[in-house]
């Protein structure tokens, strides 16, 4: 996927705060949110589907991506949180907010906004995994590609991701930049 390079212009929610580049445009975005939600339609021919956004950074890319998948679906929630960085290693991670639905016998589409690491999701995977849903597979906006041991393949990613700190369109910093309409590099 090609990477659009353009200088910030004066965007009043910037706030003269330190955004340097828009790596991915509205536009490219919508287009590729558009593709994505063709394939994950034709992925799922039948059986209960289960969109599952984790909290705070899909909640953008969950809302576009839903309206482009072409069947019956249900969406909720998860809010995890991880022990912070002595314990982050060790990949634990605790469910704040745990999805209220039944997720046995259901297809669940775990939808995150970046793999990093990849943390986050080996242990929500497993956490998932554990209530004996039908399918489990996850949907990421962007995918840095330096996770070295994910236990779960990310079967839907939107943009292989340069190795750079991103924010908008969901993704932030200290909590800034998440209402971004386009997605840039802080470097
Ligand atoms: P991981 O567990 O290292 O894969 O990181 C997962 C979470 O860290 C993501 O869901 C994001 O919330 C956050 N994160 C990782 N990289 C970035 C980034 O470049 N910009 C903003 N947030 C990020
Ligand atoms: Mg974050």
């Amino acid at each position: 996927m090609t990477e659009h390079i353009q200088p910030v212009t004066d965007d009043p929610r910037l706030d003269g705060r330190a955004v340097r580049r828009i790596v991915y445009s509205g536009d490219v975005i919508a287009t590729r949110v558009q593709e994505l939600g063709a394939a994950i339609t034709a992925a799922y021919p039948d059986g209960d589907l289960l969109v599952l956004g984790l909290l705070k950074g899909s909640f953008i890319f969950l809302s576009d991506l839903v309206r482009h998948i072409a069947r019956p679906l249900q969406v909720d929630f998860l809010v995890a949180s991880s022990y912070g960085d002595a314990m982050e290693s060790s990949g634990v991670v605790r469910l704040l907010y745990d999805p209220e639905t039944e997720l046995e016998g259901k297809h669940i589409l775990l939808v995150e906004d970046i793999v990093d690491s990849g943390r986050t999701l080996n242990r929500l995977v497993e956490l998932l995994g554990d209530r004996k849903p039908r399918s489990l597979e996850i949907c990421a906006l962007l995918h840095k590609h330096i996770a070295t041991e994910l236990h779960h393949p990310t079967r839907f990613i939107g943009f292989d991701a340069p190795h750079e700190f991103l924010v908008g369109y969901g993704l932030d910093h200290a909590e800034n930049f998440r209402h971004l309409p386009y997605v840039a590099s802080l470097q």
